[in-house]
């Protein structure tokens, strides 16, 4: 590391069987540019695969088998948490069972991985449990800066799906958040196009899909969740001591 700690953000994958390796294909090229600037972590911020099934996740595992840095997973709400444990078994910092939340203590920003998915439900919450979990992890270690990611964005987006499949009871989020300051980056996905909000203190990025991207529906009687042609991409999210966080766009071809 050369006093630059970068994390490739690449969100929404949506492996699928039947696009004919599209989504594989745009996985790979993220990949391929975090490689060239040379990440030092890439996270994968949930929905790994399109539809929960077992042979999308052997093509996700597939197209993630060299991967240019270490890389970690987070479930999204078309995950199965069974079938990424079945599927990832050398993914050890993933808990044996409960939710997929864990802590990376070994960069020089720590990240707190948070799972708030609900089999079978679009939307996310943040459970009692979970948000104890959080709040006990943040307090480890309360002086070295850190990343929290999760799926669903913490925020309003104002736009009228996502606003209504976003984390439910998002203030209590934002009630653990407010307690620790370190935090100055909260990242996630879910919305399929890049946004940027706030919670407490933390600044929240919303990564774009490497897959396809949703137009807004800001009004009543618009599209919903219209696919648009517009960029798909990942973040890469740069770090310096001085500096702190700049997080980038960075757009794929194709879609
Ligand atoms: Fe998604």
């Amino acid at each position: 590391m050369s006093g630059k700690f970068l994390l490739a953000q690449i969100s929404d994958t949506h492996v699928r069987a039947d696009d004919g390796g599209a989504a594989v294909r745009q996985l790979k090229q993220a990949l391929a540019q975090a490689r060239a600037y040379q990440a030092d972590v890439i996270l994968l911020t949930g929905d790994l695969v399109n539809d929960e099934r077992d042979e999308e996740y052997a093509a996700l595992i597939d197209a993630i088998a060299d991967p240019p840095a270490p890389l970690y997973v987070l479930p999204g709400n078309h995950d199965d948490r069974a079938r990424i444990r079945a599927r990832l078994p050398g993914h050890d910092y993933l808990p044996r069972e409960g939710f997929l939340s864990y802590v990376l203590d070994q960069f020089p920003v720590r990240i707190v991985a948070i799972d708030q998915i609900v089999p079978g439900e679009t939307y996310g919450v943040l459970t009692e449990a979970q948000a104890h979990w959080l709040d006990r992890a943040l307090a480890a270690e309360p002086e070295k800066p850190t990343l929290v990611a999760l799926h669903h964005p913490p925020f309003p987006t104002h736009d009228l799906l996502f606003d209504q499949i976003g984390l439910v009871d998002a203030d209590l989020f934002k009630s653990v958040i407010s307690r620790h300051r370190q935090v100055t980056r909260v990242i996630c996905g879910h919305h399929h196009r890049m946004a940027v909000g706030q919670v407490a203190h933390a600044p929240v990025i919303v990564a774009p899909s490497t897959s396809w991207v949703y137009g807004l529906a800001l009004h009543p009687g618009q599209e919903i969740a219209p696919i648009t042609a517009e960029q798909p991409g990942w973040m890469l999210h740069a770090w310096t001591q001085q500096g702190g966080f700049a997080s980038h766009f960075m757009g794929l071809s194709g879609g």
